[in-house]
C-alpha cells in the first residue's frame, strides 16, 4: 500500500523552511509516497486540512523566505483534548509519518505524537540555532547575514555622529545570533544571556576607546540578555555618550534564504524521506560534525552551548 507522508511548519518561521518543504515533497514523490501539506502547523492538523502535494506544488518557492505552508504556535494542540483530537485525525488519515519543520517546541509536539503511536520526523527550523541534538538549525545563516547587513548600515551613521549604537537581536533564550553576528560585524561589545556583562566595566572601556580616538561603537544585545533600551540608557547615563537603539526584530527572519540555508534544508528534507524508506522514524534530522544525520529523539537531548573559542575571540578582537 502506498505510504503517506504529511509535512508542516511550526513555531517561528525561518529562512530555508520552503527549501525543506520542497525537498520533502519531491523526495517523497520520488520514493513513491503520497505527500500532504498541512497549513499553520499543528492547527492545520486539528482543522483536518491536508492538501495533496505534487512536484508543481513546490515550484518557485525555494527562493522565498517564510513558509508557504504558513505556521502557528498552537495552544490547542498543547491541551490533552487537542492532542487527542490530532492523534485521531492523523490515524484516520493513515499518515505513515508526519514531518515537522520547526524549533524545540515543535519537536516536543512531534515527540509526544511519537509516544502516542504517530510516526514523526523533525527537521530543525529556527533562526535561534538552539535546538538539542544538532549543531545547526535552518535559518541561522540567513539571520546572521540579515544582522550583518543591518549593523553595517548602522555603523555608518554611528561613526558619522560619534555614537554608541546599541542593536538588539533575536534568540529567545540563546546568544548564538548575537555572538556570531557580533564577531562577524566587529562589535565592540556583545551581551548574551549565557555570560553576565558588567556594564560599568563596559562603560569604562567605551570611554577609553573614545579617548583613544575611536569615537563610535557597536553594542549587540541578545534579547535574552536584556532590553537594548535599558542597556543604552545605562551607557548613556554613565558615559554621557549618545546611544541610539535599533531593535532588529523580524527583519532577521525575512528575506531570501542564503545558499547555506537552502542547501542544508534540501539535504535535511531528503534525509528525512531517506530515513522513512529505511523505516527509521521518530528522529531529528541533525547536522553533526559536518554531516547531515538522523538522531533518535531520545538522543537529541543536549543543547550545544556557545563556542568558547568564539567567545574568547570576540573579547580579544573587540578591544
Ligand atoms: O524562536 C525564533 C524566534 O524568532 C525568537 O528568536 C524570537 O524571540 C521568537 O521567535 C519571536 O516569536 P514570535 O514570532 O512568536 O513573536
Amino acid at each position: 500500500m502506498m505510504k503517506t507522508i504529511a509535512v508542516l511548519t511550526s513555531g517561528g518561521d525561518s529562512p530555508g523552511m520552503n527549501a525543506a518543504i520542497r525537498a520533502v515533497v519531491r523526495s517523497g514523490i520520488h520514493q513513491g509516497y503520497r505527500v500532504y501539506g498541512v497549513e499553520q502547523g499543528y492547527e492545520g492538523v486539528l482543522a483536518d486540512e491536508f492538501k495533496l502535494m505534487n512536484s508543481n506544488s513546490v515550484a518557485g518557492i525555494i527562493q522565498l523566505g517564510g513558509t508557504v505552508l504558513k505556521t502557528a504556535r498552537s495552544e490547542t494542540f498543547k491541551t490533552d483534548a487537542g492532542f487527542a483530537a490530532a492523534v485521531k485525525i492523523l490515524k484516520a488519515r493513515s499518515i505513515d509519518c508526519l514531518v515537522v519543520i520547526g524549533g524545540d517546541g515543535s519537536m516536543r509536539g512531534a515527540q509526544r505524537l511519537a509516544e502516542a503511536g504517530i510516526a514523526t520526523m523533525v527537521i530543525p527550523g529556527t533562526i535561534d540555532n538552539d535546538m538539542p541534538g544538532t549543531e545547526y538549525t535552518l535559518g541561522f545563516d540567513t539571520a546572521l547575514n540579515n544582522v550583518l547587513d543591518a549593523v553595517n548600515k548602522i555603523r555608518d551613521t554611528a561613526a558619522s555622529h560619534q555614537r554608541v549604537a546599541v542593536v538588539e537581536v533575536m534568540g529567545r533564550h540563546a546568544g548564538h545570533i548575537a555572538l556570531t553576528a557580533g564577531v562577524a560585524c566587529g562589535a565592540e561589545a556583545i551581551l548574551i544571556p549565557e555570560v553576565k556583562t558588567d556594564l560599568a566595566e563596559l562603560c569604562d572601556s567605551l570611554r577609553k576607546r573614545f579617548k583613544r580616538g575611536k569615537v563610535y561603537a557597536i553594542v549587540i544585545v541578545a534579547e535574552g540578555a536584556g532590553r537594548a533600551y535599558d542597556v543604552a540608557a545605562t551607557i548613556g547615563n554613565i558615559t554621557g555618550i549618545n546611544t541610539p537603539v535599533t531593535v532588529l526584530g523580524y527583519i532577521q527572519r525575512g528575506g531570501n534564504p542564503s545558499v547555506y540555508d537552502n542547501v542544508m534544508a534540501s539535504r535535511m528534507g531528503a534525509m528525512a524521506v531517506e530515513c522513512l524508506t529505511r523505516g527509521e522514524v521518530n528522529r531529528l534530522i541533525a547536522f553533526q560534525a559536518g554531516k547531515v544525520v538522523s538522531v533518535p529523539y531520545a538522543e537529541a537531548t543536549v543543547k550545544r552551548g556557545l563556542d568558547p573559542e568564539l567567545c574568547k575571540l570576540a573579547g580579544i578582537l573587540a578591544t
